[in-house]
């Protein structure tokens, strides 16, 4: 009998939560008084259908052993001991439980890496891949990088021989257990590229595949496993943690192939955040090594966005932050292989968090119009307002004069106008937490998550298909993949390919959407989702349009230029469709 059940099915969310939190009855759910920050009005929602207990205020929360963590401040172990004890439920001796897992767990991701990595040895074609892509012999050794085999049991059959169970090689999450009534096994990883993923100690703690080529999901990673908190984790600090300690900065990309490129071009100090946006712990785990961070993300849209919000996040730590963007190419790695050059110019020359703010509005907007202005000004603004001193304000104020050609006298004064609260970067202490409101690619998913029967329309509406928000576009690439394939949505067969954090969002967007549309009826339901599929599209479409627009300036030749202008027109006419 598996404990963590065990403990599971004798106490629920609603039970427990209530011993800390006063609880009323709202509908499905309960509502109360949020635990984990100050707040005068709940917005606490505990769903015992759903097993889990949410935060909309501060976005924490989840089951029972999430919110105990949360709750009491400990790790996962403690507070499975802190439920067992209130359970009685017995552990085994000593509990060697978890601590043993964790172990367990990075010694079969150690024993998987060396297999993985055999086998890309005696794969010369996967090997290519690597070499064609620019790493060198010396790096694919160094990052150990491999190559799982496309089959459903060589590496179950290599741990297998090493007498490793089936339990903890599920655990470990190398194999997947085929369904509940099935409970054969098979390997997780086939015919994919691997990067194992190490913690800062040099654990193995998970793994990362990529897809041969092209196709989706381009990445496919370890589920949360007792040695694998994603949120925890910044990829290569391992490798990185003494350079960046030399260098006393440190740089966050993307993409494991970009770290790994820079790190073979002498930019020894990058690290990534594990396909996620960046986390307040991976923001205190770098801490420990350097106080200067860069941000490099991508150069599409998506990157802008996630250096926004990386921006946002890290402003109330106290940390520096600047920001480096691509010269060329669409990310670091593509930038390094076609121009080393101009790659070493730009990690040397990073810019500060206000000019990256400036050359975006002038990237996103127009500035000789009334209308453009308007926007630079709503879009500068608040971040002039986050200046530290009068003497810095009156710099910006002055170059924003200049941008717009207009008179800084009115500038000052709009600026003393706007109100602080708009500001984007307060500064937090350690107790209050960022609040954040959801996008609407995440309440379009929260209305897919709680009724998904409305999928279709959605997989019509939406002319990009996938909403252009790195945070919701692997969830609706499974949505797609899954629909596509059986022409249904049912959502156990899309949690199954889904981490476990990613569950966890599932059920909290959900959630989301039946708190916030309580008693909708179906009418009203499709109209709210046709209002967001139309939104979506159309701020999609605007980006796309802005970009070409932005490359097309660029552009030095013809025939390329003559393709942008086709593209333009194209989004043109869709724009004008909706
Ligand atoms: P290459 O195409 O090999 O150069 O990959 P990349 O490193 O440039 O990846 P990309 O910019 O497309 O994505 C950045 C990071 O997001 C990746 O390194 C992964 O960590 C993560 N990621 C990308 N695609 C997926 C996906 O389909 N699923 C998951 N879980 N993560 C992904
Ligand atoms: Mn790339």
């Amino acid at each position: 009998m598996d404990h963590l059940e065990e403990i599971r099915g004798r106490i629920g969310i609603e039970e427990l939560v209530g011993s800390y939190v006063q609880l009323k009855k709202a509908g499905k759910s309960l509502k109360g008084l949020c635990p984990f920050h100050s707040e005068k009005t709940p917005s606490f929602i505990v769903s015992p259908d759903k097993g889990i207990a949410w935060c909309f205020g501060c976005h924490q929360g989840g089951d029972i052993f999430k919110f105990t963590q949360l709750v009491e401040n400990v790790n996962f172990a403690e507070a499975v001991k802190i439920l067992a004890q209130k359970t009685g439920v017995k552990l085994p001796e000593r509990m060697p439980l978890i601590a043993n897992q964790r172990l367990k767990t990075i010694e079969i991701n150690e024993v998987a890496s060396q297999f993985y990595q055999k086998k890309l040895e005696e794969n010369p074609k996967m090997k290519d891949y690597f070499l064609n892509r620019g790493l060198t012999n010396e790096t694919i050794q160094k990052f150990r990088l491999g190559y799982a085999p496309d089959s459903f049991d060589q590496l179950k059959n290599h741990l297998t021989e090493k007498h490793y169970d089936r339990k903890d090689l599920i655990e470990a999450a190398v194999v997947s257990q085929r369904s509940i009534a099935d409970q054969s096994t098979y390997d997780r990883f086939r015919n994919r590229l691997m990067f194992p993923i190490f913690d800062h100690q040099d654990n193995p703690v998970a793994f990362s595949g990529r897809i041969v080529g092209q196709g989706e999901p381009k990445y496919i990673n370890s589920p949360e496993t007792p040695a694998y908190s994603k949120s925890l984790i910044l990829y290569a600090l391992n490798w990185a943690k003494e350079s960046i300690k030399q260098k006393n900065v440190a740089i966050f990309m993307e993409g494991y192939m970009d770290v790994i490129a820079a790190h073979q071009a002498g930019t020894t100090n990058a690290v990534a955040t594990c396909g996620t946006a960046l986390t307040p712990q991976q923001l205190k785990l770098i801490q420990r090594y350097t106080k200067n961070i860069i941000f490099c993300f991508d150069g599409d849209g998506a990157g802008k966005e996630a250096t926004f919000r990386a921006i946002e996040l890290a402003q109330s730590s106290d940390v520096n932050l600047s920001v480096i963007q691509v010269p060329e190419g669409k990310d670091p790695d593509e930038c390094i292989q076609k121009n080393p050059a101009a790659w070493q110019k730009a990690v040397e020359n990073p810019i500060s968090v206000m000019d990256f703010y400036f050359d975006q509005a002038t990237k996103k907007f127009e500035t000789q119009t009334v209308q453009g202005k308007k926007q630079v000004l709503d879009f500068l603004l608040p971040f002039i307002k986050t200046a530290k001193s009068e003497m810095e304000q009156n710099i910006y104020i002055h170059r924003l004069s200049l941008m717009l050609q207009t008179d800084p006298k009115l500038l000052w004064n709009d600026l003393r106008n706007l109100k602080s609260h708009k500001s984007h970067a307060q500064p937090v202490s350690e107790a209050t937490i960022k609040t954040h409101s959801f996008t609407r690619e995440e309440y379009l998913l929260g209305f897919i998550f709680s009724h998904p029967e409305i999928y279709p329309e959605i997989d019509k509406g939406l002319i990009l298909t996938i909403p252009v928000d790195p945070d919701t576009e692997r969830f609706y690439i499974a949505l797609k993949t899954v629909y596509t394939r059986t022409s249904s949505i049912e959502l156990a067969q899309i949690k199954e390919v889904f981490t476990e954090e990613d569950r966890e969002r599932v059920e909290v967007l959900g959630l989301l959407v039946d708190e916030e549309y309580p008693d909708f009826s179906e009418e009203n339901r499709m109209r709210e989702v046709k209002k967001l599929i139309r939104e979506i599209n159309r701020k999609n479409l605007f980006n796309t349009q802005k970009e070409v627009e932005y490359k097309i300036r660029l552009s030095q030749d013809p025939a390329e230029k003559k393709s942008l202008l086709n593209h333009y027109n194209e989004i043109l006419k869709l724009t004008l469709k909706i």
